[in-house]
């Protein structure tokens, strides 16, 4: 069974192959419109069922308009609204929505509920996000960064803020992808141990420098994401936008890197917050064929996992 639950337990082979269709798959239907079905149909009969458990924009949009360009079926699950969050375990709802579907997207909080997920469905699983990971979108972010630059490999990335799940799945894709990463944000915020281990196994160069124009210096990407995450109490904002705040994306920042460098946000992005809108509407930001590309490489994992 092929699930799709993280960078750095998938082979780095079977992500490049994923990246070579999204990008094939998107050059084919350039120009055409949103609801036109792609000329093959391998998801025909297909249904796939997408659960959130928290909230999506981009998400939910891109995997059911993904799902129908390729010919499949979409039903959109809210956790809250399944008996899942009436104690129906997880395990047991892997078990029925197997029966009817042919493919499950999670959006859920802890890493446990996707694994036990994943453990429980006889169909594919893939991670729509959890606390610890998102690596649908830096699937994304990787075929964003080479559609402007080329390779990644050998880049320099910068993460500016909190290291939070997001950063993670950057961090599996460093080593994956052979790109070197420097987080720069306060140390109560660092990047998890793992990510970072991992990468660094892989040979890449993984730093921590407290002092963001320094970090940036020579940097290829800025990345920054919001500073209170989905999982995050909402207790926490004062102090965290206190400890962030230096961390800010400016203009001033993206000056100090290379003159190219570019600029991504997974979105939602909160402006003037961690990044100024100066800078996610300036020449650098690729923010919005960032979230494009979602669709394309989402309509590749969900292929890749029906090996269809
Ligand atoms: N980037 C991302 O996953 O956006 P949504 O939360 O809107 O799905
Ligand atoms: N780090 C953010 C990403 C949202 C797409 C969160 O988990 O809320």
């Amino acid at each position: 069974m092929r699930h799709f639950l993280d960078l750095h337990t998938t082979d780095v082979a079977e992500l490049r192959g994923i990246l070579d269709q999204a990008v094939a798959m998107k050059t084919a239907r350039a120009g055409w419109p949103k609801g036109r079905r792609d000329a093959e149909l391998p998801l025909d009969g297909h249904v796939v069922a997408l659960v959130f458990e928290k909230p999506s924009t981009r998400t939910r949009v891109s995997f059911d308009v993904g799902a129908r360009q390729l010919g499949g079926s979409t039903l959109v699950l809210s956790g809250g609204e399944m008996q899942l969050g009436h104690g129906e375990t997880i395990a047991d709802t892997a078990r029925v929505l197997s029966r009817f579907v042919d493919l499950i997207m999670i959006r859920t909080f802890e890493e446990a509920t996707l694994t036990e997920l994943a453990e429980n469905a006889s169909v594919p699983v893939i991670n729509g996000l959890t606390d610890a990971s998102h690596p649908c979108q830096i699937m994304a972010d990787v075929m964003t960064f080479e559609e402007h630059r080329g390779p990644i490999r050998g880049a320099k990335v910068v993460w500016s803020g909190d290291g939070n799940n997001v950063c993670s799945s950057f961090l599996h894709a460093a080593g994956q992808f052979g790109f070197d990463f420097t987080f720069t944000g306060p140390a109560s915020l660092d990047p998890a141990p793992g990510p970072v281990a991992f990468a660094r196994s892989k040979g890449v160069k993984v730093e921590i420098e407290r002092d963001p124009m320094k970090a940036v210096d020579g940097a290829d990407l800025i990345v920054t994401d919001t500073w209170l995450s989905m999982h995050d109490p909402q207790s926490a904002r004062e102090r965290r936008h206190t400890l962030l705040r230096p961390y800010q994306v400016t203009a001033k920042l993206m000056g100090a890197a290379k003159p190219d460098v570019l600029f991504m946000h997974c979105l939602p992005a909160h402006r003037s917050e961690e990044v100024t809108s100066r800078v996610m509407d300036g020449p650098h930001s690729v923010i919005f064929d960032e979230a494009e590309n979602r669709l394309h490489v989402q309509k590749a994992i969900m292929r890749w996992c029906l090996e269809v």
